[in-house]
């Protein structure tokens, strides 16, 4: 960050009254557990036909999971289709793991080829609908047979196992067969979410060494064009990366620039391969995919996931959090960018022969109640959403819902940031008519599959809750020491042992790996969220902890949208925070100072947002950006933002404030906040 000096910033207005009202969705989630008694056991119906019926059950196979995750692990592992048997389940030498050495597999083998023996050879695997309304079912053979074609495609294209491959897809189904045609050859893929920005992708095609790109000529968004090969081009431009050939999907149809020499169709491709591709046998512990996510420092890492381990529990849960059955329609709205689309749209579904939807759009278009309607139309059975989207459904009101029969509905889940109990109420009272188990799944891009959840046919839940840890997973809630705290009192998470699908390290930085989980407390895994234990042993997830913001579901580093903003040429100096939204969990508060002879003004502040936006992409955009001729500094020169997250939310400065340098800055930034 530079620091040259401030100019001075806009016309005073009076300090702020307190904001009480964005407070809300903060105080409710974080004091809740205090007052929330509402218990809600699984139905007697649903329990019967769960493959985990009763609490005596999952306590059971919990213990055998922590005190023997040999034998454990062992007999689930053998549910996969090994080309050749492990020796051993695990190997463990802290922060280094390996499951289940000496086997391998193939990833798209166990989602696709195991399958076409039997019935489910003619089952849908895939059901996607367009933004636009076009419709698209791909069988578990139809889905085999694009797989191999395209894996042939990457071949043709000199794609091998270990290369690095960037996928940059709306979501369409050819995003989910690019993935397995990666995993089917061996290479690993690095999935772009479709709101980053152009430089975003350049840094992950940089920081992955990529030689390949597939991409779409465009995605649907809100009815207009998402303009993804142009955002290509851009991150491409200057050819001083490894990127050889970009593949583009024809999905929109607007004019999109060709690179002679380095851009192909898609559809031209696979005019020259057929559909025979034998799926290489990976070890275990072979890279499967990166994928980059936001830590409280630097840049986004690389986080890698390999394949047995990640394969087992991605199925595992999809089998018991889930329940998943030959006959659900199961749907998860998240985009295949983020961790949970990977998971649990493409890996641990079709791992386990289910029928999975993908819708590409987004859930207002045209009109309000597009989720509903999909859910009626294809009669889901299970719901995964996340509790930012369950807020925009509260807000749009519940007549949007009883247009449409929502029966078929038998299991819902949320994931991805804390839900208040008035949404998660909401959705089990108007979406689950109130027969529905919520299933609270707290789980992160580095863990790669569910990690706290309740067990749908067996655990009692509390709204606001995740409740229990799911097989294998050793939590603890401790204080800085690593002291477990008491009943109701908050701590730092930490997991105790390794789990198959653990992330396996930061994409070429073996340090950062150490350093960013294993250091904390050592021997023991800490990723950054607060939580409390109640007296029933229910663990309240209470946030991020570091510099990490969650805004609408999305992790965004404080540390990226600063860099951002110093990155104008107007701006000397920013500290970035998280304010409590009531719709989105968290707004984005950036505090800036300008340089020297800079005025600032409101056109500045919306500048500033539009830049913040081009340079991450639409999901780091600013809700606010606040002028100050300094910010609070410690005298050693450290920003204070405890005191910038108060003054964001509008709350009464508290705590210690006497080692700040210069106690006037306070006042100024108090007064400094938009109309
Ligand atoms: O703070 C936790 C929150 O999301 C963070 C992980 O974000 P990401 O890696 O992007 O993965 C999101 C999807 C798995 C966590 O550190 N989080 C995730 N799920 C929950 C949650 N917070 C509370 N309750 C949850 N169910």
């Amino acid at each position: 960050m530079s620091q040259k000096k401030a100019a001075k910033p806009a016309a005073k207005k009076p300090a702020p009254a307190l904001k009480t009202a964005k407070t809300k969705v903060a105080a409710s989630s974080t004091k809740s557990h205090m007052t929330e008694n509402r218990v809600f056991k699984p139905s007697a119906e649903f329990s019967k036909n769960a493959r985990i019926s009763s609490m005596a059950q999952y306590k059971r196979m919990y213990e055998e999971s922590i005190k023997q995750p040999d034998k454990f692990f062992g007999r689930e592992a053998k549910e996969l289709q090994w080309t050749k048997p492990f020796s051993k389940v695990l190997d463990w030498k802290c922060p280094n793991a390996k499951w289940f050495t000496g086997g391998k597999l193939n990833v798209s083998e166990n989602c696709l080829d195991r399958h076409l023996n039997g019935p489910r050879k003619t089952k849908a695997a895939l059901i996607w609908e367009g933004e636009p309304g076009e419709k698209r079912v791909l069988t578990y053979q139809q889905l085999h047979r694009e797989v191999c074609r395209f894996a042939n495609v990457l071949k043709r294209h000199k794609v091998k196992k270990g290369d690095r491959v960037v996928i940059y897809l709306p979501m369409i189904p050819e995003a989910a067969i690019a993935m397995l045609a990666c995993a089917r050859i061996g290479a690993i893929h690095n999935v772009v979410f479709g709101g980053f920005s152009a430089e975003s992708i350049k840094d992950r095609v940089v920081d992955s060494g990529a030689t390949l790109v597939i991409t779409a000529d465009g995605g649907y968004r809100r009815g207009s064009v998402v303009p993804l090969k142009k955002n290509v081009d851009d991150a491409l431009k200057g050819n001083d990366t490894t990127v050889k050939t970009v593949i583009v999907y024809r999905r929109t149809c607007q004019d999109v620039h060709i690179e002679e020499g380095r851009d192909v169709w898609w559809h031209r491709e696979l005019e020259y391969v057929d559909a025979h591709c034998p799926a290489v046998a990976m070890d275990s512990e072979a890279a499967l995919f990166i994928l980059y996510t936001s830590g409280s420092t630097g840049k986004p890492k690389g986080i890698l996931h390999t394949t047995g381990g990640y394969l087992l529990h991605a199925q595992m849960t999809c089998k018991y959090v889930f329940d998943m059955n030959d006959q659900d329609v199961y749907w998860c709205t998240a985009d295949v960018g983020w961790v949970t689309g990977h998971s649990y749209m493409v890996y641990g579904p079709l791992a386990l022969g289910a029928t999975s939807l993908m819708y590409e759009g987004a859930p207002n278009w045209p009109e309000n109640d597009r989720f509903w309607r999909i859910i009626e139309e294809y009669a889901v059975t299970i719901f995964y959403t996340a509790p930012t989207a369950i807020r925009a459904f509260m807000k749009w009101g519940d007549e949007w819902l009883k247009k449409h029969d929502l029966s078929s509905l038998r299991l819902l889940g949320t994931v991805g940031e804390p839900i208040n109990p008035e949404a998660w109420m909401w959705y089990h009272n108007k979406v689950g008519g109130g027969k529905c188990p919520i299933v609270d799944t707290w789980w992160q891009t580095e863990t790669g599959g569910h990690m706290i959840t309740p067990i749908p046919g067996a655990t009692p839940t509390k709204p606001g809750t995740a409740t229990l840890p799911f097989f294998g997973v050793d939590t603890a809630i401790v204080d800085d020491l690593g002291k477990e705290v008491g009943t109701d009192e908050q701590g730092k998470l930490v997991i105790r042992k390794p789990w198959p699908s653990m992330l396996r390290g930061i994409w070429g930085d073996k340090k950062r790996y150490q350093d960013t989980y294993w250091s904390e407390f050592k021997g023991w895994y800490f990723a950054g969220d607060g939580a409390r234990r109640d007296k029933d042993g229910n663990i309240w997830i209470i946030g991020r902890i570091d510099d990490v913001l969650n805004v609408a579901g999305h992790r965004l580093g404080t540390a990226e949208v600063e860099s951002a903003l110093v990155s104008h040429p107007s701006v000397a100096e920013a500290a970035v925070v998280g304010r409590p939204d009531e719709m989105k969990g968290q707004g984005i508060v950036c505090f800036v100072t300008v340089k020297e002879g800079i005025q600032t003004s409101r056109d500045l502040s919306d500048e500033l947002k539009k830049h913040v936006r081009k340079v991450i992409g639409p999901v780091a955009t600013p809700d606010e950006v606040r002028f100050a001729a300094a910010l609070p500094k410690t005298r050693s020169g450290k920003i204070m933002r405890r005191l910038l997250k108060q003054i964001a939310a509008g709350e009464i400065i508290k705590g210690d404030t006497t080692t700040l340098e210069d106690i006037n800055v306070i006042a100024q930034l108090v007064s400094s906040g938009e109309d």
